[in-house]
């Protein structure tokens, strides 16, 4: 069991990161991490994220109160948003919202991350859809959190950013390095004439690795939103899966079986090379 006050470190560790990856500017984003049901450590309000220590951190219990703070620091104005990701996923052990450039062009334009381009993204994110906007340190963002929250592990916040969680600190970072990273690449292709998208049996074999490596969290391969073929990858609806809220009649109903636990592996590094090496396996390379 790590301590609180190495976990404080590590969470200003990840506010460098975030700052020095361009991730948010001045004293945007926030971080928080779970330690028990009732105790949460979270950034603090309006201050850089990138030059934080582990003195900045405030704990707080479920409802956002405060436990404890230092002189001269407040939880996160953003903290009633983290605490519904608690809430509402017992799973989640952090969360991470930052301003990244790309991913939050998407947010401002309404455009949501549903495209299958490349191996990597459909396998550790599948679609990052967009919440509808609600103002900043209100319940308003929350509100519309909500009916995502049992689907995805990364959305975007319409015209704000974008908010990832995951099982731990570093997962729930890592996330939003891939969601940037998604981004970034989906644009860039767009900009060189528009992406090749994979098709469904691509998208499918692909889905089948996620099953098979036993990641943790929610993703279309186990959970499937595709309900017009619009909202998500290009699986038609044929995604496996739990019936989500207005998926089509007929739609198979079969949980998957990563859905079922959780674990710590989420994506680090070793996942990520492991994803790579059965990616190309199964490309034939
Ligand atoms: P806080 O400094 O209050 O966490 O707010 C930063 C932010 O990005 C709000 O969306």
């Amino acid at each position: 069991m790590v301590n609180e006050y190495e976990i404080k470190k590590q969470i200003c560790d990840i506010g460098k990161r975030i700052y020095n990856r361009n991730m948010v500017a001045a004293n945007d984003g926030n971080i928080s991490v779970k330690l028990n049901d009732h105790e949460f450590l979270c950034t603090p309000t309006g201050v850089s994220k990138g030059f934080m220590t582990p003195d900045y951190i405030c704990k707080v219990d479920e409802n956002g109160n405060v436990i404890q703070a230092n002189k001269g620091f407040r939880p996160s104005s953003e903290i009633k948003m983290h605490m519904r990701v608690y809430k509402l996923r017992p799973d989640v052990g952090s969360v991470v919202h930052a301003h990244p450039v790309y991913a939050t062009s998407f947010a401002i334009a309404g455009i949501p991350l549903t495209q299958p381009i490349m191996p990597e993204a459909v396998i550790a994110l599948g679609c990052v859809p967009i919440a509808e906007y609600g103002t900043p340190s209100t319940n308003e963002i929350p509100d519309r959190l909500e009916k995502y929250l049992p689907y995805y592990d990364a959305v975007l916040l319409e015209s704000h950013g974008a908010l990832t969680w995951s099982t731990d600190l570093l997962a729930a970072y890592l996330k939003m390095e891939s969601v940037e990273f998604y981004a970034q690449l989906l644009y860039q292709s767009k900009m060189l004439g528009g992406p090749k998208e994979f098709d469904q049996a691509t998208v499918q074999k692909l889905y089948e690795i996620r099953r098979q490596m036993g990641l943790p969290g929610k993703h279309p391969a186990n959970l499937c939103l595709n309900k017009d073929r619009m909202n998500c990858h290009n699986c038609s609806g044929g995604c496996s899966a739990e019936k989500a809220p207005g998926m089509p009649a007929g739609t198979s109903s079969v949980h998957g079986t990563t859905d079922m636990h959780v674990d710590n592996r989420a994506q680090s590094p070793e996942v990520i090379a492991e994803i790579t090496r059965r990616v190309l396996e199964q490309l034939g390379k």
